[in-house]
């Protein structure tokens, strides 16, 4: 049924080290969509996906997966939760002493009271569904990266889930095996009826896929829309774009990879130096030169790669200034 949710995360709060990483998240996955997380690096992506999959407890909000609510429940009950529901970890997580027949086998064996020759029947529909049929007594050292992907969505699919979640399945591949990859989750949707979580930050691939699209920025969900209304976002011309909200800037500009908006300003408007000194969590940024140039005052060098680093004592705090090497050498 359409707009049936299958996941719902009520006002999700996560920190780590006292800092909010997921900050009052709110969102709902329908059965049969593919709903596809995006976000820069360090937005909190993988972090909401490990919540919905009970690897993570949030610190306070709630999260009901396949009408269960998993915040509360054992690790125990929550087992028999994620029976339903498959993981493709990045690098595949296969086991290496184990063939990939062994491996995709290896779900039905442990959850299942199925023979032997029932779970071989099983392993060969779903490697021949993800193209490796042929390869199935390979060991994973002897497999592609785009195969070992291929081979962990095998084993993923391996108890016939309804959801399945993915977090960056295309990271690290050429971008005809990651097309096959996305190939794979289009029909695994289309033809089967599975409803799929993605995690990426590869944009081709999210418009691939993608029925609906959620836009997390620094543990914020920024826009929860269709896929079509993120389309009209990045291809309205410049002109109209200057109408746009603030937030709807950000997502165009993310969406566009454009090198000037609101994500640029901002990162332009932190302090670096309280950045250096950890006094303030801003998102990595590459520095420049000139923002380097903070001059002045003597202390002890310290050198990280293209520049050297003067500490001095201020007022009883740690002040951090920051030279070229070519000034260190003056
Ligand atoms: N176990 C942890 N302990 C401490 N900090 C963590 C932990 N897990 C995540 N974080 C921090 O939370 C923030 C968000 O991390 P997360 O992995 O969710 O980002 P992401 O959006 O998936 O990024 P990427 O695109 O790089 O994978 C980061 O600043 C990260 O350092
Ligand atoms: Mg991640």
């Amino acid at each position: 049924m359409p707009d049936t949710p299958i996941i719902v995360c009520r006002d999700l709060v996560r920190s780590f080290d006292g800092r909010a990483v997921l900050d009052g998240v709110n969102l709902e996955v329908h059965e049969g969509e593919t709903m596809v997380i995006m976000g820069g690096s360090g937005s909190g992506k993988s972090t909401l996906l490990r919540l919905m999959i009970g690897s993570l407890r949030p610190d306070s909000g709630q999260i009901t997966v396949l009408g269960k609510e998993i915040c509360g429940l054992a690790e125990r009950e929550l087992n028999e939760v994620r029976k339903k529901f498959g993981i493709l970890f990045q690098s595949g997580a296969l086991f290496n002493s184990m063939t990939v027949a062994e491996n995709v086998a290896l779900p039905l064996r442990e959850h299942t009271e199925l023979g032997p020759e029932i779970i071989d029947i099983q392993v060969k529909i779903k490697l021949e569904l993800v193209g490796l049929r042929e390869h199935a007594d390979k060991y994973p050292a002897q497999l592609s990266g785009g195969m070992k992907k291929r081979a962990g969505l095998a084993r993923a699919m391996a108890l016939d889930p309804r959801l399945l979640f993915y977090d960056e399945p295309s990271a690290g591949l050429d971008p005809v095996t990651s097309a096959q990859i996305d190939q794979l989750i289009l029909d695994l949707t289309r033809k089967i009826g599975i409803t799929s979580v993605v995690v990426t930050h590869e944009m081709d691939s999210a418009f691939t896929i993608a029925d609906r699209m959620a836009m997390l920025d620094k543990g914020r969900m920024v826009r929860v829309e269709s896929r079509a209304w993120f389309e009209r976002l990045r291809d309205l011309p410049g002109a109209e774009a200057k109408e746009l909200s603030e937030d709807e800037r950000l997502v165009r500009q993310f969406l566009r990879g454009d090198a000037e908006g609101p994500l640029t300003e901002r990162r332009a408007a932190t302090n670096f130096e309280e950045d250096l000194l950890g006094l303030r969590d801003v998102a990595p940024s590459i520095p420049s030169i000139e923002s380097t140039r903070i001059l002045g005052g003597g202390g002890r060098p310290m050198h990280y790669g293209l520049f050297g680093l003067l500490r001095r004592k201020q007022g009883g705090g740690h002040r951090v200034q920051i030279r070229t090497r070519a000034e260190d050498a003056e």
